[in-house]
């Protein structure tokens, strides 16, 4: 047992290995929060809601003027009945009223998990997951509203998600977010990330204050410009040390966090579907199931919190095959050809990486009927026989004959004016009726809210896919949502348009997923345009940015391992001067970097010196080495590039048998500060040698006193130690 009711004093506790979460029945059958942080043995209940009265506080009962929803801690506020902090939902009826009130009417504690239809979520079997549902309705307007916590015992993470049912009329959902939480506390560093094209994942820590903050999108997409991931943490917070909560969206498309402190020093804490531009109707009968929310505790500062989210998506959340298989390094023709290519600079490319160890070989952008730049043939799946007049089969038995996989590029959710589709389908755009395209990368997007324009999709790429052997996908998805609106849904449901399109989506990518279950599918969206949670459920890999360049790469990939493991970022090696900033650097730290997660390359070999060949085929022999260590092991963030000239991790393998050591110095300075690498997370009291000086090493030494770096006068520059521990020992 995890969840634990006590009627007595109608509370809720749910109890995982390390981690409390205790909710409270009020008098008047509300749902007011008690307690979020470290594992409590045991509740009783006598560090009980403080009830106050306060001005200006309106009040359910006119006898009790200490009873105010303004400012009771609660676990899903509405709105109109006196708590004027930003609400949880909001319904419309058909005569314009806005007014609801819901109370709590009963619970369920269910082993497991329920699946969300049609939307991607945690899983888990019966030992792992308990799941609390508790009941509220409005009686007078008929509508049920179900708070779903799940709570994953052996962690210290838990999900929300909420449903709706309206039993006798229509209603119009014009806010239905996941989840709430209110904490009496208002000492907290908020962290998110935000960025754009090119430069994903900035990390923005600041500490709250009285107002609402909004980290949203609004673009269709879950987007490069804010992350749905939040972290809440003690201001004095760092990689060891601090309370942290982390609240992180399993969905892809727009959505709102916000934080908002109020007046008394609450914290709320809400995160869901973005409200703005979006409306659910819900006839009579009819329900309606939020996406999910995973929330997660830590006492022990960020590295832990990192461990423990990297952990349970790969218990719990991702849930391809290839999840906890060793990842290929593969290389990737974009850079090196763009949409100049024919088969033989196709399989020139193929050799020459297979002779340096490549393992993949991943056709990109321009395969596709005419082709030749990005104005044109998206929706067409049908090879190119100008460029590859032998088909796609040729292309990979050829690639197979070498010992490599074949992998293939995608764009499923777009479509080309200049396309057969377009010309025999312009009905299968999102659009509004009358009004002008707009158009982003000369292409517009399709209406996947209409279920013949998904199973076209569908159909397309299954053929292509059933074609030939190919082991390999890169879905991409190159621009954001205009003209929300479709000539197939009803007048009513237009704007459910946004959210139909994801739905559309989940649904093809799980049929697609699933039917070809053994294929490696990387997401992509211009890189990390749609670097989510939604994306991670059904492909494990995601191309981690469009920008190549090593330097650029250290703080978004820093960035992104708060919340990703290691393994599901993808990460290539590209040519110098790098083609999205122009920055010239050493091949070696390139591929350092690149090395930090999941190896790939994306450049020209035939145009590498000798010697920049060899150095290449070390290097993958290396990272095959040490792979595993980095896809799988433990990663410690030693120093930030946000806020120093170096950057520094290490990767200690599960057993800490192995460990990798990555220091990478940006600029060349005067008077260099001397620099002692700190190694974390290696098993105390034995040894390990270095594998290319042969030093031998106690643990607690290269721990506490460290190891000391000396300073090169470059810019730019990186060094790598593989640590393996003393066998006998
Ligand atoms: C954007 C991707 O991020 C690139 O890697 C490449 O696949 C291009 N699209 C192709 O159009």
């Amino acid at each position: 047992m995890a969840i634990y009711y006590n009627e007595e004093n109608q509370t809720f506790h749910l109890q995982s290995v390390s981690m409390s979460y205790v909710i409270e029945i009020t008098k008047y059958k509300h749902i007011a929060h008690v307690y979020w942080g470290r594992k409590i043995q045991a509740y009783h209940g006598a560090n009980a809601i403080l009830y106050r009265d306060r001005g200006f506080a309106a009040n359910i009962d006119q006898e009790d003027r200490t009873y105010s929803l303004d400012t009771l801690p609660q676990e899903y506020p509405q709105y109109g009945i006196g708590d004027y902090r930003p609400c949880a939902y909001q319904i419309k009826t058909e005569n314009q009223h806005t007014y609801s009130h819901l109370r709590y009417t009963g619970y369920e504690i269910i082993k497991g998990k329920p699946s969300l239809t049609g939307l991607p979520a945690s899983f888990g079997d019966e030992e792992e997951v308990e799941t609390l549902l508790l009941h509220t309705k409005d009686k007078v307007l008929g509508l049920c509203v179900d708070l779903q916590y799940s709570l994953y015992t052996r962690t210290n993470i838990m999900t929300r998600s909420v449903s709706f049912h309206s039993e006798k009329q229509t209603l119009h959902l014009q806010k239905m977010l996941s989840m709430s939480i209110d904490i009496r506390n208002d000492k907290f560093d908020l962290i998110s990330m935000y960025g754009a094209h090119n430069n994903e994942r900035n990390l923005d820590r600041r500490r709250l204050t009285s107002a609402t903050t909004l980290i949203e999108s609004t673009r269709g997409a879950s987007s490069p410009q804010q992350n749905p991931f939040l972290i809440l943490c003690n201001p004095l917070a760092n990689e060891d040390y601090g309370d942290v909560y982390t609240f992180q969206f399993v969905y892809s498309g727009n959505f709102q966090a916000s934080v908002h402190v109020d007046p008394y020093r609450n914290t709320r804490v809400q995160m869901g579907l973005q409200p703005f531009d979006c409306e659910w109707l819900l006839k009579k009968g009819e329900s309606f199931q939020t996406p999910e929310v995973i929330m997660s505790y830590t006492p022990n500062g960020l590295t832990q919190m990192s461990h423990n989210l990297s952990q349970f998506y790969h218990i719990h959340l991702s849930r391809s095959k290839w999840t906890n298989k060793i990842r290929p390094i593969l290389i990737n023709n974009w850079e090196a050809t763009y949409f100049a290519f024919d088969e033989d600079r196709l399989l020139t490319l193929a050799k020459e990486a297979q002779e340096v160890g490549v393992e993949l070989f991943v056709l990109d952008d321009g395969w596709f009927k005419k082709r030749n730049t990005d104005c044109t043939s998206l929706g067409d799946w049908v090879v190119d026989k100008q460029k590859l007049p032998h088909g796609l089969s040729y292309i990979s038995k050829n690639v197979h004959s070498l010992g490599m996989m074949f992998g293939i590029w995608f764009e499923p959710e777009m479509i080309s004016v200049d396309s057969d589709v377009y010309r025999k389908h312009p009905e299968y755009v999102m659009q509004v009726e009358g009004r002008e395209h707009i158009f982003c990368r000369n292409q517009l997007v399709l209406d996947l809210s209409n279920p013949e324009v998904c199973d076209y999709v569908i159909e397309s790429i299954r053929k292509v896919l059933l074609s030939t052997e190919i082991e390999y996908v890169k879905w991409d998805m190159n621009r954001h949502l205009t003209n929300i609106g479709s000539l197939y849904l009803k007048e009513e449901r237009q704007r459910e348009c946004a959210h139909r399109y994801m739905l559309g989506l989940y649904h093809i990518m799980d049929t697609l997923t699933k039917e070809f279950k053994d294929v490696l599918f990387e997401s992509c969206s211009s890189g990390g345009g749609r670097f989510d949670l939604g994306m991670l459920y059904y492909m494990p890999q995601i191309w981690t940015s469009d920008n190549t360049d090593a330097i650029c790469r250290l703080k978004i990939q820093y960035a992104s391992s708060y919340m990703f493991p290691n393994v599901a970022l993808g990460a290539h090696v590209s040519t110098c001067p790098n083609h999205q900033v122009g920055r010239k650097t050493p091949l070696k730290t390139r591929a350092d970097v690149a090395m930090c997660a999941s190896l790939g390359y994306e450049l020209s070999l035939q145009t590498l010196s000798k010697d920049e060949k060899k150095l290449i085929k070390e290097q993958i022999e290396f990272y095959k080495e040490i792979r595993e260590t980095i896809q799988f092991g433990h990663l410690y963030r030693l120093h930030n590039p946000f806020e120093e000239n170096i950057t520094a991790f290490n990767m200690v393998s599960k057993d800490q048998k192995k460990c990798i050591v990555f220091y990478f110095k940006t600029l060349s300075e005067p008077a260099a500060p001397f620099v002692i690498l700190k190694i974390k997370g290696l098993k105390e009291g034995i040894l390990y040698q270095e594998q290319e000086t042969k030093n031998i090493y106690d643990s607690s030494e290269l721990m506490y006193a460290g190891i000391s770096i000396e300073n090169v006068k470059e810019d730019f520059i990186s060094r790598v130690w593989h640590f393996k521990k003393v066998e006998g020992e």
